[in-house]
């Protein structure tokens, strides 16, 4: 279907971020059996459950702008799947440096996942759909705060590995 004005946009936006979230909750239950660190652990853990609740919020922002969820392939999501992958396929790494990689791996999808966020909130509010731009900004926030979680905790948790 072609897409040409604002809202298809946005119906595009959200099937890319529903895509998206159903291949980074994969990655993050894989994720939290390569890692050892306790609190790194619990963390990653806990996003994944956060990354579950995402979804039924996505869901519920195809609803505020009248669609039913459709995810759309994320060429993103996938490549970035890949590469965790392929390093560990590739790189026969030892099992630290497979969870020092994965921090890595780790914050670059939050930062993904926030620049897809941001746009689409744009993209909501450029329609005046407040709601559907609320909704995306819960889901935004808990990015965020993975994010930031990531970066203060990434060296402290390289210097027990390396
Ligand atoms: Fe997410
Ligand atoms: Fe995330």
């Amino acid at each position: 279907m072609a897409v040409n004005d604002m809202s298809q946009l946005l119906k595009h936006e959200l099937g890319d971020l529903l895509f998206a979230e159903r291949t980074f909750l994969k990655g993050l239950r894989k994720m939290s059996k390569e890692i050892s660190d306790p609190m790194m652990k619990d963390r990653v853990t806990r996003h994944a459950s956060e990354t579950e609740e995402q979804i039924g919020v996505l869901e519920q922002a195809f609803e505020a702008v009248g669609l039913k969820p459709r995810a759309v392939k994320c060429d993103g999501a996938i490549g970035l799947k890949e590469e965790h992958d392929s390093f560990k396929e590739d790189e026969d790494p030892s099992p630290e440096m497979m969870e020092a990689f994965d921090l890595g791996s780790g914050l670059r999808v939050e930062h993904y996942e926030i620049a897809g966020y941001r746009s689409a909130i744009a993209i909501a509010k450029a329609l005046g759909n407040d709601e559907c731009a609320r909704l995306l900004a819960k889901n935004l926030d808990q990015e965020v705060a993975m994010a930031t979680f990531l970066e203060e905790n990434a060296l402290m948790a390289m210097q027990k590995l390396g």
